[in-house]
């Protein structure tokens, strides 16, 4: 089977998908995200929402969307922050697009009180202005890998050596492979359609009702050859065909390919720029002084050591990108909070 497929079983398989029988995030889980690690994550994009509602006319209601929202902990924080801005939480209907059940109870116990919509798709978000956010949403979507060969491309198959799982070739030629010319034999490069569709979906949204969205994910700028699938266990990479539905399966995000098809579909594109960039822009730093302020000793290590792990150009802050993607016609200043300062 493509590995589109092997990646669409693994993760969401309905009775035996990774994502669909447990809450993988946390300590005890096996990998940790941005939000999970400190609430000055989801407070600053909860500050960039607010901004960007007060530049789009203040609409009410308007739409406050994540996609693949985790435990619903970016949410909470974001809202919290958000309350700063009077009538910000009032106006923001929330709408989350998640597949698992076991993490929709989990936003439900992180958002108590709050009127929240579940969704199963973006196609069926509101018919409101939005904000959206996605942080490690995108790299959990399929793709395919494609091979260059001495005779031409060839796609790399999840296939049976014996009783085991192996990655195959193919033998036919992809005659019309959407691939760089520049690429070597043994080179890999990767496609998304359901990376590019799910854009797509967000951008047309955005031009029909207006509103921005922040898709934050591990990637490159630009299209690149190289074999980025990876799968991860107990904060440990394991092999990506060990036991699979019991191992989160990721690829690397072509930014590059989710903005042309954010274009595509009649937005515009800012950045990506690094996360360290970004909330450093936002003012991370100040927040991290200012909840030191009031912490014990402990916290205040606690609190360095995440302001770190988020930023460092050696942590998150580079290999972490993020994207802001807005319609020409929403108001607001041309270049959003964050993508100032080009890199
Ligand atoms: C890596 S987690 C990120 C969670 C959260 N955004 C965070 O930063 O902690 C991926 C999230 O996307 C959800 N997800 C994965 N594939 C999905 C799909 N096809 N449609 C909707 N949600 C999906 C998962 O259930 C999970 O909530």
């Amino acid at each position: 089977m493509p590995i589109s497929r092997y990646m669409a079983e693994a993760l969401g398989h309905p009775q035996w998908g990774y994502y669909i029988s447990r809450d993988p995030l946390g300590r005890s889980g096996d990998f940790i995200t941005a939000p999970e690690i400190s609430q000055m994550f989801g407070e600053m994009i909860g500050l960039w929402c607010a901004d960007r509602w007060q530049a789009m006319g203040a609409p009410d209601p308007f739409m406050l969307a994540e996609l693949g929202p985790g435990r619903g902990t970016l949410m909470a924080d974001a809202l919290r922050a958000g309350a700063a801005l009077p009538g910000f939480n009032q106006a923001a209907q929330v709408h989350l697009v998640e597949t698992s059940p076991v993490l929709r109870a989990s936003q439900r116990a992180a958002l108590p009180g709050l009127n929240v919509t579940w969704h199963d798709n973006i196609a069926d978000l509101p018919a409101l202005p939005g904000l959206t956010i996605a942080n490690e949403f995108f790299d959990a979507l399929p793709i395919r890998q494609f091979q260059r060969g001495e005779d031409g491309w060839h796609e790399r198959m999840v296939g049976l050596n014996g009783d085991d799982l192996a990655l195959v070739l193919d033998p036919a030629i992809v005659p019309t492979a959407p691939m760089a010319h520049d690429a070597a034999v043994g080179d890999v490069v990767e496609v998304s359609s359901a990376r590019t569709a799910a854009m797509t979906e967000l951008a047309r949204h955005m031009s029909q009702h207006g509103g921005a969205a922040l898709i934050i994910d591990y990637g490159h700028r630009q299209s690149a050859v190289g074999d980025t699938l990876q799968a991860m266990r107990g904060h440990q990479f394991v092999d990506v065909l060990d036991e699979p539905g019991d191992a989160d399966l990721t690829s690397h995000v072509d930014f590059q390919a989710l903005a042309e098809a954010a274009t595509g579909a009649g937005a515009q594109t800012f950045g990506p720029v690094g996360q360290g960039t970004f909330l450093g822009q936002l003012g991370i730093g100040a927040r991290a002084q200012k909840l030191q302020h009031a912490a014990t000793q402990e916290q205040t290590a606690a609190i360095a050591s995440a302001l770190h792990r988020l930023t460092h150009q050696d942590q998150m802050g580079q290999l972490f990108k993020v994207m802001a993607v807005k319609t020409a016609t929403t108001p607001g200043s041309q270049i959003p909070p964050g993508f100032l300062e080009s890199e």
